[in-house]
């Protein structure tokens, strides 16, 4: 399983693993070793979508080194691309099996048999039968002390540059009870973090067990009565879609962390406006004073894009001014990449490349800056890390502040699993440097 692109991404290849356990597949290190090779794709920009092709050239030769030893290895394209472009994408890789899109993946067993058939009867009769495979097992792997869960997909805002809204569908939400016996499930497996996803997840809706709507600020604090759930964060947010009760469960729910991804994409009006994004920077600076009033601890995140059709030089000096006023702890940002069959892409106000090129550059430089200030502004001071894992260097442990800043710190490793003050000695761009406050009491 190779997979792309968001968070949702890799929760959906952990799904597919599931749904293909009971058929006898399980992961393996390398492409060469596969019986079966998935591609899980991402299609929300051009080099994103890129990387697919160039990485199927490369399983087309090891497809047929392993097919000439009688063991043909089954490929298959998953997620966005393969929603967005199946027949050019068959037409162009022809040598792949199966082309599925995120709405299929219960599908997979199915398909997989029919591949199989079609490749020839060794590896047919290598599966069992075929009613065994259309539903989803019973226990999903475990996925460690950090956990994704998917609780809301699609997309009903149709931004114009965006093609989420066609590859992943409209928005919808999964119930707040098979969310909360997921939650639960993963906690009784180890995880102490859970982040729900969504691309819209906050545009979370359903019903409580009383049959009340719910929406995204009562589901944290539903999920927070789980014991040993001790981290709650969610991801993607849209501005639109931030309700007071989330706001206010910023302020009352002590595991919802404070560090919140809410992208604005441009500071800029008239840019806000071509893109649909249905807000103006003064609602978003609004938005972020209420949150902060909340939760003076909150720090942000966002997504910005440069570049977009119609952007001038003073439209993107707004962008620039808009991130000095809210101030980010981290962001990601992109140069504007046209996708077929979205608006933005037929406009006829392209910006060129070397002027989109230059201001990613200038913008860049920028939320480096202050990701820099806002990591050495934790130096000195003493911080809950959830140290996870193995650190990269000898006898370093690694884990996460509250506001998802890496941790590094020379110590045991019996301290994974544990959320323990620790006081920060360095900082960098990227990570932070810990050392133990105190020695740590027998668990
Ligand atoms: N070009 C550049 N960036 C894009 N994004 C989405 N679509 C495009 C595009 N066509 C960015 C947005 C979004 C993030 C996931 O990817 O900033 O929030
Ligand atoms: Fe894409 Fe906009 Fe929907 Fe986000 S809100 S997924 S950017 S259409």
């Amino acid at each position: 399983m190779i997979t792309w692109g968001c968070q949702m991404n890799v929760y959906d290849s952990g799904r597919m693993a599931d749904t293909l356990a009971p058929l006898g597949y399980s992961p393996t290190e390398t492409a060469e070793d596969a019986d079966m090779i998935i591609l899980n794709t991402c299609h929300i920009r051009d080099k994103a979508a890129e990387k697919v092709f160039s990485e199927l050239g490369r399983l087309r030769i090891i497809q047929e080194a392993r097919a000439a030893q009688g063991r043909r290895p089954i490929l298959a394209v998953a997620g966005c691309v393969a929603q967005a472009e199946g027949a050019e994408l068959l037409a162009r890789a022809p040598f792949v099996d199966i082309v599925l899109g995120p709405q299929t993946y219960h599908r997979l067993p199915e398909m997989v048999a029919r591949a199989s058939r079609a490749a020839g009867a060794v590896i047919e009769t290598d599966f069992p039968a075929e009613d065994k495979f259309d539903h989803l097992p019973e226990a999903s792997a475990p996925q460690g002390l950090t956990a994704f869960l998917t609780i809301q997909e699609g997309c009903d805002k149709f931004c114009s540059f965006c093609v989420v809204p066609y590859t992943r569908g409209a928005e919808s939400s999964r119930s707040e009870k098979a969310v909360l016996a997921e939650a639960r499930k993963l906690v009784a497996q180890g995880s102490r973090e859970i982040t729900l996803l969504g691309q819209n997840v906050n545009a979370w809706h359903g019903l409580d067990a009383n049959g009340n709507p719910s929406s995204l600020g009562v589901l944290a604090r539903r999920l927070a009565e789980i014991p040993g759930l001790d981290r709650i964060r969610y991801t993607t947010s849209h501005p639109r879609d931030m309700d007071d009760d989330l706001i206010r469960a910023h302020a009352e729910v002590k595991a919802l962390m404070p560090f919140l991804h809410l992208p604005v994409q441009s500071g800029s009006d008239r840019i806000l406006a071509a893109m649909n994004r249905r807000h103006t920077r003064e609602d978003y600076f609004r938005l972020v004073d209420r949150l902060r009033e909340a939760r003076p601890d909150l720090a942000l995140s966002s997504d910005f894009i440069v570049g977009h059709p119609g952007e001038t030089e003073a439209d993107f000096e707004a962008t620039l001014d808009l991130i000095e006023r809210v101030g980010f702890a981290s962001a990601f940002s992109f140069k504007y990449s046209p996708r077929p069959g979205t608006p933005a892409a037929n406009a006829t106000t392209q910006v060129e490349a070397e002027i989109a090129d230059r201001r990613l550059q200038t913008l860049q430089a920028l939320l480096r800056d202050q990701q820099n200030a806002f990591n050495a502004s934790k130096v000195g001071q003493t911080v809950d890390v959830f140290f996870t894992h193995i650190g990269r260097q000898p006898g370093q442990i690694g884990g996460r502040t509250p506001w998802l800043q890496p941790v590094h710190m020379q110590a045991p490793d019996s301290l994974i699993g544990r959320i323990m003050p620790v006081r920060i000695a360095q900082a960098t761009t990227t990570s932070l440097a810990a050392t133990l406050v105190q020695e740590p009491a027998c668990a």
